[in-house]
């Protein structure tokens, strides 16, 4: 199977960018799964119930977060109702939500690339309409680091381990968001569940890495996805009030910015049996 991980999405300029580029890396990719981090969806801070709606109707099937999950009130209904909302695994127990789901994989419409008589044997994108079963599962974990990062949660490490145990039960086939700030945790922690997961994409720094690899037990590993949203920014906010705070202190307002909206993120090929990783490749789309 193949899936689309989409870095945390900025805003409106980053909603739009899900919405308008998704079907073509959809068909380009032959994607089976999508899922992407929300975090900062609602103007730059949190998510709503009504925007977790618009990214799921964008082809979107599953939405992870981070340190930024407070930000909206609204967001409690998401946590108390939609199972494909996750949050970081690691709040204590009793917190609302969940850090991780197991999800069916559904192949739409036709192979994608297969002439489609109908339409004079011109390949075509799969409609979202026919969704196919293919007897496929995905787990999605959902992970946040300790180190320079608020609140201080429990030990993300420890507590994925167990839940991995859990969710191998299920499927082999299992995706980690681990969103946290030190490249040193990030790494570590890949290195920790190889040979458990099918990947480990770090999210929450903003800026992706160019160190996309398959370490020897078959995970894909990738330090930070990046973001989507409006690159001539500073991760994804207007730059003359973040230089302002730098110079002076104070505190400022940080709109989200316009202009130069990329979608980052990364495509992984996973084997279908075994759940390891067999190639990964980033993707940093410019919305044109
Ligand atoms: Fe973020
Ligand atoms: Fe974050």
């Amino acid at each position: 199977m193949k899936l689309l991980f989409i870095g945390d999405i900025v805003g409106q300029p980053g909603r739009n960018a899900v919405k308008t580029l998704l079907p073509k890396l959809r068909e380009q990719h032959a994607l089976d799964f999508v899922i992407a981090n929300g975090e900062n969806s609602a103007g730059g801070s949190g998510i709503t119930p009504k925007i977790a709606g618009e990214i799921f109707s964008a082809g979107v099937d599953v939405i992870t977060s981070g340190d930024h999950l407070w930000d909206q009130k609204e967001v409690m209904e998401l946590l108390a109702n939609e199972k494909r909302f996750l949050r970081p695994l690691n709040y204590p127990a009793g917190t609302p939500g969940q850090g991780s789901g197991v999800f069916e994989i559904k192949r739409w419409g036709e192979t994608p690339g297969e002439p489609n008589i109908k339409d004079g044997g011109r390949a075509q994108a799969p409609a979202r309409g026919d969704a196919r079963p293919t007897g496929l599962s995905i787990a999605v974990l959902n992970a946040q680091g300790r180190t320079f990062m608020q609140p201080p949660l429990e030990n993300p490490f420890t507590l994925a381990l167990e839940e991995v145990k859990r969710l191998r039960e299920r499927t082999k086939i299992i995706f980690v968001d681990f969103h946290a700030e030190a490249t040193s945790e990030k790494i570590a922690f890949g290195r920790f569940l190889d040979g458990q997961v099918s990947a480990v994409v770090g999210t929450h720094t903003h800026v992706q890495t160019a160190d996309e690899q398959i370490f020897l037990g078959g995970t894909a590993y990738l330090t930070d996805a990046g973001f989507t949203g409006p690159h001539e920014s500073v991760l994804g906010r207007e730059i003359e009030p973040v230089i302002k705070r730098f110079l002076t202190g104070m505190p400022q307002r940080f709109e989200v910015a316009k202009n130069r909206v990329q979608l980052h993120g990364a495509v992984i090929e996973i084997d279908d049996a075994s759940g390891k990783a067999i190639k990964i490749q980033r993707v940093a789309e410019a919305l044109m």
